[in-house]
């Protein structure tokens, strides 16, 4: 297994980073910083040491594989070659068990993500950056970081404090309908048979100048394959990796990527409230899986505000914030932090 990340690759992505690494200007930009620096900090402390990982999701593994578009369904809402393109080019990503726990168990209803770069040519690439579930605990940067620090122990005592926890609960609803949707969803098989979301809305810009607010979905071509309470027991805390691995190496594994349509009552501000499921969804394309490649992207950074032509962020609040911390992470991982 290899850790180290390609050396050029990293100082590449750290020249790139530079601004966002640099203390920005604006006092607003300064907060959202400083925000973003906490958020990093608590992931640190939370979940055991992750020296040169991840500062969330440090356990996953990564792949390589294809992105075919499906260029004729895509034209209605992007413009973008990343979904227009006529033939399938090469991708690379990562699947992961979400939250700061190097050591997670995989058998538990906890969130799962999928990372995929999406680089048809230089200037379209987009990473997707998804998880399990299809809201997020926290409605803005200040909710999350309050309810990490909720969740870590009391820095007076050094002890968790248990009754902070259960005030932050009652009065941030957004963790319990989180919480409510993974325990009335079954522990996936598969990394490749669970369904994947992108939670923010992004605006979608078609050849026409047409647009319309989407969300990023992903739903395993075979379908969503879940285990009940017993068969999950049995596989243990380690079995996604082997299975990935032993999958693809008989054939590629096959997820579907959608932009599900938002209609006008949908928020596009809240991350933590998912658009209705009987949202029309449009086919982008067909992501195949095809060679797990261990830790070879220890090196990279999937940015999820790595936007492709005619893709752009409307008013989610937790987004830049987001995308701070994971520069944040980045820089310390990659400096052996
Ligand atoms: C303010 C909100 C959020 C913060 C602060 C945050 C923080 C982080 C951090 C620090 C990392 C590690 C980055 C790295 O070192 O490469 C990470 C990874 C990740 N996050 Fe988030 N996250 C947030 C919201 C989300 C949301 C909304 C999603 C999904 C829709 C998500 C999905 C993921 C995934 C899949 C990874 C692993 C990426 C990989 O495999 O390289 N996160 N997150």
């Amino acid at each position: 297994m290899n850790r180290s990340p390609p050396v050029r690759s990293v100082a590449c992505a750290m020249m790139l980073l530079m601004p966002l690494l640099a203390p920005p200007v604006h006092a607003a930009g300064a907060e959202q910083a400083d925000v973003a620096t906490s958020i990093v900090d608590a992931l640190q402390r939370l979940g055991g040491p992750k020296t040169g990982l991840r500062k969330a999701h440090p356990k996953g593994v990564c792949f390589s594989g294809s992105f075919m578009p499906d260029a004729a369904s895509a034209a209605s809402v992007t413009r973008s070659p990343a979904y227009t393109a006529k033939a399938a080019y090469s991708v690379i990503g990562r699947f992961s068990q979400a939250g700061p726990n190097p050591a997670a168990a995989d058998n538990t209803h906890d969130g799962r993500g999928l990372a995929v770069r999406l680089a048809p040519d230089g200037d379209n690439r987009m990473d997707l950056v998804l998880v399990s579930t299809p809201m997020f605990p926290a409605a803005n940067p200040k909710d999350f970081l309050e309810l990490l620090q909720a969740v870590g122990p009391d820095p007076a005592t050094g002890k968790p404090d248990q009754a902070r926890l259960d005030a932050y609960l009652a009065a941030h609803p957004a963790v319990g309908r989180q919480a409510a949707w993974q325990k009335s969803h079954p522990v996936y098989a598969s990394y490749a048979a669970t369904p994947y979301f992108g939670i923010h809305a992004f605006r979608f810009t078609n050849a026409q100048g047409q647009s319309i607010k989407g969300k990023i979905v992903a739903e395993p071509v075979g379908g969503a394959v879940g285990l009940d309470d017993d068969e999950a027991k049995a596989r243990g805390a380690d079995f996604l990796q082997s299975e990935l691995a032993a999958h693809v190496a008989k054939q590629p594994a096959a997820i579907d990527i959608f932009v599900q349509i938002g209609e006008a009552a949908d928020p596009t501000d809240n991350p933590s409230v998912a658009w209705p499921d009987e949202r029309r969804k449009v086919h982008l394309g067909r992501l195949s899986i095809e060679k797990a490649t261990g830790q070879e992207c220890a090196g990279e950074l999937f940015m999820p505000t790595t936007l492709t032509t005619g893709v752009e962020p409307i008013d989610d609040p937790l987004l830049s914030v987001r995308a701070q911390a994971y520069a944040v992470s980045f820089g310390r991982r990659v400096s052996g932090q």
